[in-house]
């Protein structure tokens, strides 16, 4: 499975045997390159940056590392290596062949989930278009342009299965993806959280870990698809997909660190003095939490969902960890509970867990969420610092589903108008707190240099150490 370099477009999947999906994909590949060059990292062009780049998709042995420039980044098309016998895991297809074509009655709903798919990776690359003139350290700088490089090859991973499977209208779709523009009122792109600003480096760590999360969990429910393509490719990015949340992860923890010794050697909790010492106090950094979880787990979609119902029986769209789950996999009988308002209160019903399957994701990503969490306060329970992060209510500042233009308090409480007015700054970021984020971002390029704000990693890249020159400036 290794890939070959010596082609126009690096590739493990045999393009060289298809001149005409080579042709249209190496028509593709300049209107990519323009794309990259208006929305990709802004004034990137001419710097050398340490990434890593796919040389196989074999787990042992799929990364190489080296200083590349970004435009001349080797983005392709690797698929994970075929499994013998596929068979479909769940859904009216249950133990059926997997697909290596898309089935005529599915190609409608399959398109529109890659395209879905496709729209959220370009879409990050433009939020985060102007961090890299902000970073707190060239290392920090380094992971950012990774992020970068690889998202822009989760959209080649998508626009080839849109290529080579959904014929004229793929193509029209594959270029449609890079017309959309995150935040762009007249033409945003397709999900809500990628339609967000991502101005600041805070905002790009919980976006890493928040929002990064959303899509390895909506990768692993593709990655049971039936479309046989589609599951191997997804597979794929999943390993991509690792280091961006260890970014956002280890991103807040440092940050945590470096807010949790200041309190210490000051002796204050409070958040007005350390602003002064140029930390982030913990409540604010509490408040963009509970941003950037509400907004994310919108984008699992309506709690109770047809749509859902049917991507699953029909054999498109798995659950997480499929194979693990201890039912039958057809879920005609089961049910699942969902939370809705009645009467002014929270409450719980079951309701068909085929229609639920949004709703079972998100809570999925929930617990994967708590954990992550968890480890971000041993960080203060490491400093003697009494301070907990915790994640809102499921119901809190949601846009999408039953608590959608309910007024709901981070701990679950059902507010009037008026009530969340009075509160919402302390639970959500405030124009002050963004101010104050704001002005603590600036540029630090000095190799083993990091801004006040955040505490060094405890090791470099690819066992590079710390104050290695992740990016060289020409
Ligand atoms: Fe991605
Ligand atoms: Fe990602």
């Amino acid at each position: 499975m290794n890939i070959d370099y010596t082609e126009k477009i690096p590739n493990n999947v045999g393009l060289g045997d298809h001149p005409s999906l080579q042709r249209a994909l190496e028509h593709w590949q300049p209107a990519f390159l323009n794309w990259w060059g208006d929305m990709g990292p802004d004034g990137s062009a001419d710097i050398d940056v340490y990434l890593r780049t796919a040389v196989s998709v074999d787990p042992a042995g799929w990364a190489n590392f080296g200083y590349v420039k970004m435009p001349d980044y080797r983005w392709g098309i690797f698929l994970n290596p075929a499994e013998p016998d596929r068979r479909i895991g769940f859904g009216d297809h249950k133990g059926e062949a997997a697909w290596q074509e898309v089935p005529g009655e599915y190609r409608a709903n399959l398109r529109r989930i890659i395209v879905t798919q496709g729209d959220t990776e370009p879409a990050s690359v433009e939020q985060q278009r102007h961090l890299g003139l902000t970073a707190p350290s060239l290392y920090d700088l380094r992971n950012l342009f990774q992020i970068n490089v690889e998202e822009g090859r989760h959209l080649w991973a998508m626009v080839y299965l849109l290529h080579r499977h959904f014929g004229r209208d793929g193509r029209e779709e594959a270029e449609a993806l890079l017309e959309r523009r995150s935040g762009d009122p007249d033409h945003p792109r397709i999900l809500g959280a990628f339609n967000e600003a991502t101005p600041d480096w805070l905002s790009f760590f919980m976006f890493t870990f928040f929002t990064d999360r959303d899509g390895k969990f909506q990768l692993c429910a593709l990655a049971e698809s039936g479309f046989d393509p589609l599951a191997r490719t997804t597979k794929f990015m999943l390993m991509e997909e690792a280091h961006h949340m260890f970014v956002g992860e280890s991103g807040i923890a440092r940050v945590l660190q470096r807010t949790c010794e200041a309190m210490v050697q000051h002796k204050t909790e409070d958040p007005a003095k350390l602003r002064s010492l140029g930390v982030i106090d913990l409540p604010t950094i509490q408040r963009y939490l509970n941003f950037h979880f509400s907004v994310t787990i919108d984008l699992f979609g309506a709690d109770v969902s047809s749509n859902a119902a049917t991507f699953f029986s029909t054999g498109i769209k798995g659950r997480f960890e499929e194979g693990k789950q201890a039912d039958d996999h057809l879920l005609k009988e089961a049910t699942y509970p969902v939370l809705e308002v009645s009467s002014d209160q929270i409450v719980t019903r079951e309701a068909p867990a085929l229609n639920t399957l949004n709703e079972k994701l998100r809570d999925d990503y929930i617990r994967d969420t708590l954990a992550g969490v968890g480890r971000w306060n041993k960080v203060m329970q490491k400093n003697a610092i009494a301070f907990q992060l915790t994640v809102p209510h499921k119901a809190f500042n949601r846009q999408i589903g039953n608590f959608s233009g309910v007024k709901i308090a981070s701990d679950g409480r059902i507010l009037s108008a008026a009530g969340w007015e009075a509160n919402v700054g302390t639970w959500l970021p405030t124009e002050a707190d963004k101010a104050h984020i704001q002005s603590l971002m600036g540029r630090v390029v000095e190799p083993g240099k990091f801004a006040n704000w955040i505490a060094p990693p405890p090791m470099g890249i690819n066992k590079q150490p710390v104050n290695f020159e992740y990016v060289r400036f020409n």
